[in-house]
């Protein structure tokens, strides 16, 4: 049958109407004349496979990958079309949930809309007696789709999984079945952390740096979770703006710089920060708005849970000498209601995607900051906490970044003032 795509709703169903029901598809283009075949009939909606594009939007694009399906499900729309169809989902998100007129949404679009990301995080498959990288099918533990060349990190990273790969055929190693590869694309250092059954850490890998500019080769027994370093450091650094960050291959750290930069100009902007404000930086991981922020406020009081972060939190203080930054190792539940005493008076917030718990809401409407900046990486959990949150604080700014081209997903900034 045919039907006309009316939409992509998040994170990424095209959406389209057969006799008042919705259909979702996947792979159409809002405006696109599509011929669909209904495979499930659900009590609101049906789900359909795409079986041909009879008029396709001048918005398609040809893939790149061939594996994008599983990761970068939106290389079938040209790049100024994604951060439309991102703004309009988000738009719409907005309004279902919160009912109101609010701020216009401003969109970032990410300054590479390919090999953006300087981390990757692939499975080791044999396939024909040869090691293969590939990503788990999603919903599926056992099934993989082969990654030949990921458009999404850079070209030297790509030739980096293809001599790792080398060498565990030529070396004959067979029990390392996951890898990750982090990336500084200033200085093109890399480092490799490789997942394995092995007691004993595959040590002859450290060959590889003659291949590769590689900082580092660690070793991670699955068993144990023992972090072993083969070869050099296990750590790997950049340069964000003025400060220099370390951190490791498990810790968290943004994935595309580029955007990243926009973000910290658009908080700077908003927050005016000023010499005798205390900043609160929850969720901080190794530190970036943290470190990045001090020089310009009285105290930073920053909380992280994750030992790997608040390590290199640590030494991303000592390297940058940040003397005027508070560490509050352990959950921003713990810390929340002795913070808030301090009355803190901008709040960032950059929760992972689960959003903040009730207990962190309940405590920031008790005790509400001048600022509260929450930055989120998931709009369902975001819009879900700034209900609540409305009825203590205001939006002022709303922005999204496009953290991650070619898929759906959006990060958003949220500005809010308390009333
Ligand atoms: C989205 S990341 C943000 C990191 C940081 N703002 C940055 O830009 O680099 C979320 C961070 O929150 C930490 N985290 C997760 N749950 C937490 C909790 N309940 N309390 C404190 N930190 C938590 C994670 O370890 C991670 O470092």
């Amino acid at each position: 049958m045919q039907t006309i795509i009316e939409k992509i709703i998040y994170p990424g169903k095209s959406l389209s109407r057969q006799d008042g029901k919705v259909v979702l598809v996947d792979a159409g283009i809002p405006g696109e004349t599509v011929e669909i075949q209904i495979d499930r009939e659900k009590k609101n909606y049906c789900e359909a496979s795409l079986l041909n594009v009879i008029q396709a939007s001048a918005h398609r694009a040809t893939p790149r990958c061939s594996h994008y399906k599983v990761c970068s499900p939106y290389q079938y729309i040209q790049y100024p079309r994604q951060v439309e169809i991102k703004k309009e989902q988000l738009e719409e998100m907005f309004l279902h949930a919160l009912k109101k007129e609010l701020p216009p949404i401003l969109m970032r679009p990410s300054p590479l809309a390919w090999e953006y990301r300087n981390k990757i995080r692939l499975q080791v498959i044999h396939k024909d007696g040869k090691a293969a990288a590939a990503y788990h099918i999603p919903g599926s533990h056992n099934k993989f789709m082969p990654v030949d060349n990921c458009r999404l990190v850079s070209a030297q990273v790509n030739s980096l999984i293809g001599y790792f790969l080398e060498e565990l055929d030529k070396q004959k190693i067979r029990d390392i079945n996951e890898f990750i590869i982090r990336e500084n694309p200033d200085t093109a250092e890399m480092l490799l952390l490789c997942y394995g059954s092995g007691r004993k850490p595959p040590l002859s890998l450290s060959e590889l740096k003659e291949k590769a500019l590689l900082t580092g080769i660690i070793y991670v027994n699955k068993q144990t979770n023992a972090q072993i370093c083969i070869s050099g450091k296990n750590e790997i650094t950049q340069q964000v703006r003025e400060a220099t960050f370390s951190y490791g291959a498990e810790s968290f750290f943004q994935v595309n710089l580029k955007t990243l930069e926009l973000l910290i100009e658009d908080i700077q902007d908003i927050a005016a920060f000023s010499d005798g404000q205390k900043l609160a930086d929850l969720y901080c991981g190794v530190g970036t708005f943290a470190i990045l922020f001090a020089p310009f406020v009285r105290e930073v009081n920053a909380v992280e849970a994750a030992p790997e972060n608040m390590f290199y939190l640590k030494k991303n203080m000592r390297d940058n000498s940040r003397r005027n930054i508070a560490l509050r190792q352990g959950s921003c539940e713990q810390w929340i209601g002795k913070l808030l005493k301090e009355t803190p008076d901008i709040i960032i917030a950059d929760p992972p995607r689960s959003g903040l718990n009730n207990q962190i809401i309940s405590e920031l409407c008790r005790n509400p900051a001048g600022n509260l900046i929450y930055i989120s990486c998931n709009p369902a959990t975001l819009v879900r906490d700034l209900k609540p949150l409305l009825n203590t604080y205001t939006i002022t700014h709303i922005y999204a970044y496009d953290f991650f081209p070619q898929t759906p997903h959006i990060e958003t900034m949220v500005s809010l003032k308390s009333k």
